[in-house]
C-alpha cells in the first residue's frame, strides 16, 4: 500500500542504543533484533510510523524509523526507548555483557535526548526520487563523522559536483556544535573553509550536527550525543554515532557521499574507548569489532525513500571497492598495537578521564614525592 504523505513532509529517525553486547562488545544478538522488530511492526500496524528497518552495527541495535511526527515527536522517542528496554529484558535474560548499558535514565519523560541513546532526525520534504545513506559506527565518537562531512560537503577533490554540477557548486552551510560550551555556529562553504577546519578538527569537541544547502533544504544530520557527558563522566561505553545524508539533486552524489571512507582515517575509540583506531568500512555482517574490540567500525545502508516508505537498504560498504580500504586498516591496526599503551596511539590524558584509568591513577596519588 502507497501512503500519501498530505504536505509532503516526512521525518526520517534513526535512534540507536547499545543495550548488551554479545559476546562482550562484538555484536548484536539476533533475539534483540526480532524483539526490536515486532515492536515496531505493531507501531507500523497502528501507523504510528510510515515505515522501519532495524539493523546492528557492532553491539549497538539501530532503529530506522518513517514517520510524520517531526522531529523531537514524544511519540516516537517513546517507542525507541519502549523498544530498547523490551531488548533489555531480553538481552538481561541471556546474560548479555552489558545489557542496558546505554539507558542511563530511569523512566522517560518527554524526550529521548540525554538519556543514553543517539539520535538524528530530518524531517524532510520528499523529492521527486530521494536516496539517502545512514551511516553507523561502532567502537567511535559523534566527532568521527567530522573528517568524512567536510570531504562530501566541501572537498572538490572528493566530490566532483563542487566543480562540475550547478546546483553543488554553491556549496553548502554548517552547523557546528561546541559540546563543551554548549553553543553552535553556522559556517559557510566554501567561503569560511579555513575556519570550518579550525574548528572541526578538534572532532572531540566540534562536532557537525547538520548541513544545509544555501537554500535552506537540510542535506546531512548526526548524532551527537555522549555518554561520558550524560553519565557525568563515569565510562560507560562509546557513543557509536549514526549519521543521514541526503543524496544527487541538490546534495552531492551517493558515490560522493561514500567516497571519504575508502581512506580509513583515524579516529577515537577502539579498545575501552581509550585508543586511535583505523575507521574500517564493512558490510552490515562484518561490523563486528573483534580484533582489540575493533578496529572501529562503519557500514552505510543506503535507501530509496518512497512517500516514507523506505526501499532498501543496500549495504553499500559490502563492495570490492572498499577491500583495499579494509586492508589499509589491518595495516594501521598492526602499526597503531605495535605502540601497546604508550601514546598517541592510546588517547592523551585530557580524553582519558572518561574513561577507567583515573581510578588507576588515583590509586598511586599518595606515593609521589616532591622533586
Ligand atoms: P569490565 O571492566 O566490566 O570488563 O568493562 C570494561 C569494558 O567494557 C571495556 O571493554
Ligand atoms: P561499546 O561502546 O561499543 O559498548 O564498546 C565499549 C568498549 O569499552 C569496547 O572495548
Ligand atoms: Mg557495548
Ligand atoms: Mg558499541
Amino acid at each position: 500500500m502507497i501512503t500519501v504523505l498530505r504536505n509532503g513532509m516526512v521525518t526520517i529517525s534513526a535512534i540507536k542504543a547499545d543495550i548488551g553486547g554479545y559476546p562482550g562488545h562484538h555484536s548484536v544478538h539476533p533475539e534483540l533484533i526480532k524483539t526490536a522488530e515486532k515492536k515496531l511492526l505493531k507501531a507500523k500496524k497502528d501507523k504510528t510510523l510510515i515505515d522501519f528497518r532495524v539493523l546492528a552495527c557492532g553491539d549497538d541495535l539501530q532503529l530506522i524509523m518513517t514517520h510524520k511526527k517531526g522531529v523531537d515527536s514524544k511519540k516516537i522517542h517513546k517507542l525507541a526507548w519502549d523498544t530498547f528496554i523490551a531488548g533489555t529484558a531480553v538481552a538481561k535474560k541471556m546474560k548479555l555483557y552489558g545489557a542496558g548499558q546505554d539507558l542511563l535514565a530511569d523512566a522517560f519523560s518527554s524526550n529521548i535526548r540525554g538519556m543514553g541513546p543517539g539520535i538524528a532526525e530530518m524531517e524532510i520534504k520528499e523529492r521527486k526520487s530521494e536516496p539517502i545513506v545512514i551511516f553507523m559506527a561502532d567502537k567511535t565518537e559523534s566527532g568521527a563523522w567530522n573528517f568524512p562531512l567536510y570531504k562530501v560537503f566541501a572537498d572538490p577533490f572528493n566530490t566532483a559536483g563542487l566543480v562540475v554540477s550547478p546546483k553543488v557548486s554553491k556549496g553548502y552551510n554548517f552547523e557546528i556544535f561546541d559540546l563543551h560550551k554548549k553553543k553552535k555556529v553556522i559556517m559557510d562553504a566554501p567561503k569560511e573553509i579555513y575556519s570550518i577546519l579550525a574548528l572541526i578538527g578538534a572532532s572531540e569537541r566540534y562536532v557537525v550536527k547538520r548541513i544545509f544547502s544555501k537554500e535552506g533544504e537540510i542535506g546531512a544530520v548526526t548524532s551527537t550525543e555522549s555518554l561520558h557527558e550524560i553519565s557525568g563522566g563515569k565510562y560507560i561505553g562509546k557513543d557509536d554515532p549514526v549519521m543521514i545524508v541526503r543524496a544527487q539533486g541538490a546534495f552531492p552524489a551517493l558515490g560522493e557521499v561514500i567516497e571519504p571512507f575508502a581512506f580509513p582515517f583515524l579516529v577515537k575509540g577502539w579498545m575501552r574507548g581509550s585508543h586511535h583506531g583505523p575507521f574500517m568500512p564493512t558490510s552490515f555482517a562484518q561490523s563486528t569489532p573483534s580484533r582489540f574490540d575493533g578496529p572501529p567500525r562503519v557500514i552505510a545502508a543506503g535507501f530509496q525513500l518512497a512517500n516514507g516508505k523506505l526501499i532498501g537498504p543496500v549495504d553499500l560498504f559490502d563492495d570490492p571497492s572498499y577491500d583495499r580500504a579494509r586492508q589499509k586498516s589491518n595495516i594501521v591496526a598492526d602499526y597503531l598495537r605495535m605502540h601497546g599503551p604508550f601514546e598517541p596511539a592510546r588517547l592523551g590524558l585530557d580524553e582519558m578521564e572518561y574513561t577507567t584509568l583515573p581510578d588507576v591513577l588515583n590509586k598511586l596519588k599518595k606515593r609521589f614525592k616532591s622533586i
